[in-house]
């Protein structure tokens, strides 16, 4: 079973939302996911369980808030994929990165509207790196670009870039990137362009769609 954390130490960047959407688009796809909600509140949980594209024959909602990331996953053969959502406060173990946990797929999301939330995630996550860098040539998080509109893209991504290559990390910055989705549901986008780049994030980190 693969496993995709979706992470980062700020609220409101869409941790959430690309958690379920993550969850949906796989489900949608045929495969099996457990999607394991460790963020206080439940609501990917809510809007999975709401979600008729989220079958609980083949799937599995588990919510634990505020729990850590298990260290097993007992009957995970009956599943292709595990989606957890986290919160704000989460703290990603360095080791989750290194090559013993080649199953494990980080997501950092983050919205460069916000350059102070931006600067504060890119902080955070050149200190996960370093640590997880020690022994191991390469890590398995990706930074997302996140809210972002189209017309905007090219100039934010730039400032961005700036903002990782300061603290080294500019290899994490995925070339894939969630576009701002005006749809009124705040979790469960169904956009078809929000979707298609949730697919290109996926394949892009070796999921196979
Ligand atoms: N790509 C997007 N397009 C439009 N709205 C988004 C997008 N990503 C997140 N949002 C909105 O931003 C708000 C915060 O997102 P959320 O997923 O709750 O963040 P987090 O879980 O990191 O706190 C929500 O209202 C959500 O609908
Ligand atoms: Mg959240």
């Amino acid at each position: 079973m693969l496993k995709i954390v979706v992470n980062a130490p700020k609220g409101g960047v869409g941790k959430t939302t690309l958690a379920t959407n993550i969850s949906l688009f796989l489900a949608k796809q045929g495969k099996r996911v457990w999607a394991l909600d460790l963020a206080q509140g439940g609501l990917m949980s809510e809007d999975l369980k709401a979600s008729h594209d989220f079958d609980s024959s083949n799937n599995k909602i588990e919510t634990k808030e505020l729990e850590e990331l298990p260290s097993r996953f007992p009957g995970s053969s009956k599943f292709d994929v595990l989606v957890a959502d986290t919160d704000d406060y989460f703290k990603i173990q360095s080791n989750l990165l290194d090559e013993n946990h080649r199953g494990w797929r980080v997501i950092v999301p983050l919205v460069p509207s916000d350059p102070k939330g931006c600067r504060r995630i890119t902080r955070e996550t050149a200190k996960l790196a370093r640590a997880a860098l020690v022994g191991s040539s390469r890590i398995n998080l990706q930074v997302v670009i996140n809210k972002c509109s189209l017309s905007d893209y090219s100039s934010r991504r730039q400032d961005v870039e700036g903002i990782m290559e300061r603290e080294g990390i500019l290899g994490l910055l995925s070339p894939e990137w969630i576009p701002f989705s005006t749809e009124p549901d705040p979790y469960y986008i169904k956009d078809p362009a929000f979707f298609d780049s949730i697919e290109k994030l996926l394949s892009s980190i070796g999921v196979d769609v």
